[in-house]
C-alpha cells in the first residue's frame, strides 16, 4: 500500500471509494488554492450522482463484514488510527495549514484532539453493554441489546479539516458503522490523508468513503437514500433545518453541531488573571474561528476598567503571521468571503456606536469593541473572527439574561470565584456547554453539541457511540 507521505504528494485527487481512488469525475477538477502561497496545489474531480451512489453501495456492502467484526477488533483498529495520526503529525499539520492557513501549533494541537477521539472511542467500542431488565413476569427475560445504525453520510466544514470528519468516524465505526465523508471542497486533501490513514490502519474498504463535490447535490443523495440512516453535520444552522426537514422521510437518524455564538461572563469576584487566560483561548483559538468561540464578552461593573486594560495588553501580545511560524497565535483567513462577515460586523458596530479600543487593518488580526448593545450584528450573529465585543453589566441576573439573549446555545463561559454565582449560571444558562473558569472546554472525554438552534445530539464523551446505534429490546418467555 502506498504510504501517506507519497500518497500527499500526488497532484489530483479524486473520490475516494471502496479503498481506491475513482478515476471517474462529474465535472471539471475543483482547484486547490492555499490560502498561505495563494497557489493551486492540488485539483480533485468532483462527485456526483454516480460517485456518491457508489459510495453509498460500497458503504451498504462493507457494513455487513464492519458491523459483524468483533468490537475489541474494532477498537484495535481504532487505536491503530490514533498511533498512525501522531506518527504523521508532522505532515497532517502541515497539510492542515497549507489547505486553510491555521497557525501550526494549532494544527499540531488538531491532530492530537483529533487522535484523541480515536482512541477515546476504541474504548468505547469496547463497552457497548447491554441491559438486563427485571420482569414482573416470572416466566419472561427482558433484555436491551445495542446494534450499529448502518451507513452514515457526514459533511464537514473547513475550520478543523481533521477533527470535525475524525470525531464522526471514531464514533461511528467504534459502533460498527459505515461512512461517507462529504468534507468542504475547501479541505478535501486532509479528509484524503484521514481516509487513507483509516485503510492503513486495517479499516476495511468501503467502510470509509470520501466525496468531494457540491454540498446540495450530494447532500440530497444522503437525504434520499434509505440506505443512509444517519447523517452527521457540522455546519450553518440554516443547512441543519434543511438536514431535520428533508431527513423525515427516511426516518433518519441525526446529529446537528450548529452555529453557536457563545458568551462570555466575567463576574465582579473573578480571578484576573483566568479571565483574562480564559477569554483570549475562548475568542481567538483558531483566529476565532470555532462554534464555540466567545463571541460576545459580558463583564460586570466592579471588574471591567481591570478587565479591559488587562485584556488589551494580553491581546496586543499575541503573534499576528506567518503561519508555520511555531509562535504565531493569528493568522490569515483561508479566502475572502471569510473575511467580509467580520468586516461588516465590525463596520456596523462602528456605525451604531461601538467604541473600538483596538483596531486593526486586516480581518484576521484582533479587534476589541466596547459600548456593544443589541441592535448590532455583533450581538446577535456568529462573527467567525477575531473581534472581541464587550458589553458592561451590573447585577448577576442581568450577566445571564444578556447571555441567554440569543437563539442559539452551543457553549458559553463564566469566570468568578464564588460557587454560588457559578451554581447559578450553570443552572440558568441555555448552552449545552458551559465553561466555569475554563476557556477551553473541547474534549474528546465530553459531550459536545448544543441547545436551541445550535443543534441536536452529542458528538463525544460518554453519550457520543449512542448516535451510532439502535436499541432492541428482546423479551424472552420460557
Ligand atoms: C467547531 O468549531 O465546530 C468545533 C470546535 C471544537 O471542537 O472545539
Amino acid at each position: 500500500m502506498v504510504s501517506l507521505e507519497k500518497y500527499v504528494l500526488q497532484e489530483e485527487f479524486a473520490s475516494f471509494i471502496n479503498g481506491q481512488q475513482v478515476a471517474k469525475s462529474s465535472g471539471e477538477p475543483i482547484e486547490q488554492v492555499s490560502p498561505l502561497t495563494k497557489k493551486m496545489w492540488k485539483t480533485v474531480l468532483p462527485a456526483g450522482v454516480g460517485e456518491t451512489g457508489f459510495a453509498v453501495s460500497s458503504a451498504q456492502q462493507a457494513f455487513k463484514q464492519w458491523s459483524k467484526t468483533p468490537s475489541p477488533l474494532r477498537a484495535k483498529v481504532l487505536r491503530d488510527i490514533a498511533n498512525l495520526l501522531m506518527e504523521h503529525k508532522e505532515l497532517l499539520a502541515n497539510t492542515i495549514t497549507l489547505e486553510m492557513g491555521k497557525p501550526i501549533k494549532e494544527s499540531h494541537a488538531e491532530i492530537v484532539y483529533s487522535a484523541s477521539y480515536f482512541s477515546w472511542f476504541a474504548g468505547e467500542a469496547e463497552r457497548i453493554y447491554g441491559t438486563s431488565i427485571p420482569s414482573q413476569f416470572p416466566n419472561k427475560s427482558l433484555k436491551i441489546i445495542h446494534e450499529p445504525v448502518g451507513v452514515c453520510g457526514f459533511i464537514t466544514p473547513w475550520n478543523f479539516p481533521i477533527a470535525m470528519p475524525a470525531r464522526k468516524v471514531a464514533a461511528a465505526l467504534a459502533a460498527g458503522c459505515t461512512t461517507i465523508i462529504k468534507p468542504s471542497p475547501e479541505t478535501p486533501i486532509s479528509m484524503f490523508l484521514l481516509a487513507k490513514i483509516c485503510q492503513i490502519a486495517g479499516v476495511p474498504d468501503g467502510s470509509v468513503n470520501v466525496v468531494v463535490g457540491p454540498e446540495k447535490e450530494i447532500g440530497n443523495i444522503f437525504l434520499d437514500s434509505p440506505v443512509v440512516r444517519k447523517i452527521s453535520f457540522t455546519g450553518s444552522t440554516q443547512v441543519g433545518m434543511y438536514l431535520y426537514r428533508r431527513s423525515a422521510d427516511t426516518m433518519k437518524k441525526l446529529t446537528l453541531e450548529l452555529g453557536g455564538h457563545a458568551p462570555l461572563i466575567v463576574f465582579d469576584d473573578a480571578s484576573i488573571e483566568k479571565a483574562i487566560e480564559g477569554t483570549i483561548i475562548a475568542k481567538f483559538r483558531n483566529t476565532g474561528q470555532t462554534c464555540v468561540c466567545a463571541n460576545r464578552i459580558f463583564v460586570q461593573e466592579g471588574i471591567y476598567d481591570q478587565f479591559l486594560e488587562a485584556f488589551v495588553s494580553a491581546v496586543e501580545r499575541l503573534k499576528v503571521g506567518d503561519p508555520l511560524d511555531e509562535n504565531t497565535d493569528l493568522s490569515i483567513f483561508i479566502h475572502e468571503s471569510a473575511q467580509v462577515k467580520v468586516k461588516d460586523h465590525v463596520e456596523d458596530a462602528l456605525v451604531k456606536g461601538a467604541e473600538a479600543v483596538l483596531m486593526s487593518e486586516q480581518p484576521y488580526e484582533p479587534k476589541i469593541l466596547t459600548g456593544i448593545n443589541p441592535s448590532m450584528k455583533i450581538f446577535t450573529e456568529e462573527t467567525f473572527g477575531p473581534v472581541a465585543p464587550i458589553m458592561k453589566f451590573c447585577s448577576v441576573d442581568e450577566g445571564i439574561t444578556l447571555a441567554n439573549a440569543s437563539e442559539f446555545g452551543l457553549a458559553s463561559y463564566v469566570f468568578t470565584n464564588s460557587m454560588e454565582c457559578a451554581n447559578t449560571a450553570v443552572s440558568r444558562l441555555e448552552y449545552g456547554i458551559i465553561g466555569v473558569n475554563d476557556g477551553l472546554v473541547s474534549t474528546a472525554q465530553a459531550s459536545f453539541g448544543g441547545m436551541k438552534n445550535s443543534g441536536l445530539g452529542r458528538e463525544g464523551g460518554p453519550t457520543g457511540i449512542d448516535e451510532y446505534l439502535l436499541e432492541k429490546y428482546v423479551s424472552i418467555a420460557f
